[in-house]
């Protein structure tokens, strides 16, 4: 009787042990896993707008999601909430495991370096070189006196041309940032938040400024460059044609509520409806044009294809 209560009580440990390592093995795999996790994130502005509403978002490694939805649904306040540019009202934010939430000042800082972000209006230093303003991605690494004198290690100056060459702009590494195109502003933005060497991309409507085609040239650049350099990617995008071609995944936003979020071939008509309401989403498909290669398009050196596979 006192053996079989023995061997029993042992049985018992065991399925409990075996219980807690499976669910610490959940989690850490989950951790693993999850790049970005963002928790009942709520944004009320003081003016009274409800702009987040217990947003739940979790991005794993390597994916890249489009975020979409009516103008004032709060998909810039997201992505912004997310690197603390807007300040959440309540919620959690993740990058792996340290949570972007909680974090002071210089821990503020530090986490941004991880946090690579690509702005709509490029947000260059006009008067600076196109160089200067893709160094200006490694301000975080180099002390305050480098940084006032603009001096970076040559590794950092090395990197940046690698990345000018790979984005097709290197016969303009001199030019200053005023006399490019909008497309080509775009590339340096692009080539200044990957020198940061991030763990994350946040792109806040990369594309709104720009013709259909330098669009999708800019939208292929980006997702390209995420595989590449292995990072999950959040798109905040206006344009749903654009948005299915390049994101693996589509979240759909609505009065700061995820409304939709799943593959991009599973958004069809009635999905755009709940997110855009009646009658706005089919005025933002855009009639496809044909399609090139942008290596064709932005004359890359041979080198720079072979990099990018
Ligand atoms: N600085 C601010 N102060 C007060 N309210 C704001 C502020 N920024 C945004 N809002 C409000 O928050 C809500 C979400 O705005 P947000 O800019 O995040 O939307 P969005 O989805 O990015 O829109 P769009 O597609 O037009 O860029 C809107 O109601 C907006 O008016
Ligand atoms: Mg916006």
């Amino acid at each position: 009787m006192q053996i079989c209560f023995a061997r029993r009580w042992r049985h018992c440990c065991f399925d409990a042990k075996m219980h807690v390592y499976n669910q610490c093995t959940f989690v850490i795999a989950k951790k693993e896993l999850d790049m970005l996790r963002i928790e009942q994130l709520t944004k009320r502005y003081p003016t009274g707008d409800l702009a987040l509403n217990g947003v739940d978002l979790e991005v794993p490694e390597r994916q890249v999601v489009a975020l979409i939805g009516p103008s004032g649904a709060g998909k810039s306040t997201l992505i912004r909430c997310i690197n603390r540019l807007v300040e959440p009202t309540e919620g959690r934010i993740w990058l792996k495991d340290l949570e972007i939430t909680r974090l002071h000042a210089s821990g503020l800082r530090r986490a941004r370096r991880r946090i690579g972000m690509i702005f709509q209006e490029y947000a260059l230093v006009e008067r600076l070189t196109v160089m200067e303003n893709v160094l200006s991605g490694r301000l975080g690494y180099v002390g305050f006196w480098q940084s006032w004198f603009r001096r970076y290690p040559q590794s950092d100056i090395d990197a940046a041309f690698n990345l000018l060459e790979r984005v097709g702009l290197v016969d303009y590494v001199d030019k200053r940032a005023d006399a490019l195109s909008g497309g080509q502003r775009q590339r340096v933005g692009i080539a200044r938040a990957l020198l940061q060497n991030p763990d994350l991309l946040l792109v806040d409507e990369p594309t709104a400024s720009l013709d259909p085609k330098t669009s999708r040239q800019i939208m292929r650049l980006i997702t390209e460059l995420a595989r590449e350099h292995g990072l999950p990617v959040v798109i905040n995008i206006h344009d749903v044609p654009l948005a299915r071609m390049f994101a693996q995944r589509i979240v759909g936003l609505r009065s700061g509520v995820i409304v939709y979020d799943g593959p991009p071939e599973a958004l069809v008509a009635d999905t755009l409806t709940t997110i855009y309401g009646e009658e706005d989403w089919t005025d933002s498909q855009r009639a496809d044009e044909p399609d090139e290669p942008v290596e064709q398009e932005l004359h890359l050196p041979q080198q720079a294809l072979t990099a990018s596979g």
